[in-house]
């Protein structure tokens, strides 16, 4: 550490992109249609009772799609999903291309080929800045342990082993 950087918001994205993290999709169905986002923000948060968190941008336009559905659908992104999440962040055009997915009876939405899958519903909301803390209670778990994860650091997708 030399001379310390100017707090700025943007001083402070790429301060926050030193700290690697996993990336997952948020997904449910609304009126059939299939909506989501990738979030790297996830995180565990309680075993019992069994909640997680992900901190969504105010200014999304998909949350407000999500934000009042019974269930949602976690899913923890492998080391071959790295076009996905960029797929799945975009701004334009079918955010599921090339995507296979599962639908549950309650809306909740997973993606195939992913390590984990947590069904939830939202626990609670937590206003913080410009962003919102959601945390959700979850009410089922899956897991693949043979898929690697995909971890996001410094705007490039990396794998464990790279
Ligand atoms: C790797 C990656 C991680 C992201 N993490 C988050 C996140 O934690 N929270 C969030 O609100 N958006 C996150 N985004 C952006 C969303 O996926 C999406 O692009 C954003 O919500 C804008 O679309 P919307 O207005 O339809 O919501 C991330 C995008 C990428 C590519």
């Amino acid at each position: 550490m030399s001379t310390p950087d100017k707090l700025t918001p943007s001083s402070l994205r790429e301060a926050f992109g030193h700290f690697p993290s996993g990336v997952i999709a948020i997904a449910a169905e609304v009126d059939g249609v299939r909506e989501g986002l990738a979030a790297s923000t996830f995180v565990p948060v309680s075993l019992d009772p069994p909640l997680v968190s992900f901190c969504v941008q105010n200014t999304s336009a998909t949350w407000p799609k999500l934000r009042s559905l019974p269930a949602l659908g976690i899913s923890v992104l492998g080391e071959a999903h790295d076009e996905a999440a960029r797929t799945l962040a975009a701004k334009t055009g079918d955010r599921f291309a090339g995507l296979e997915t599962v639908s549950n009876s309650s809306g909740a939405v997973f993606i195939k080929g992913t390590s984990v899958w947590l069904e939830s519903a939202i626990e609670r909301l937590v206003p913080a800045g410009d962003h919102t803390i959601v945390v959700l209670r979850v009410s089922d778990v899956q897991i693949d342990a043979d898929v690697a994860p995909i971890v996001f650091h410094r705007s490039v997708f990396r794998r464990l082993d790279a």
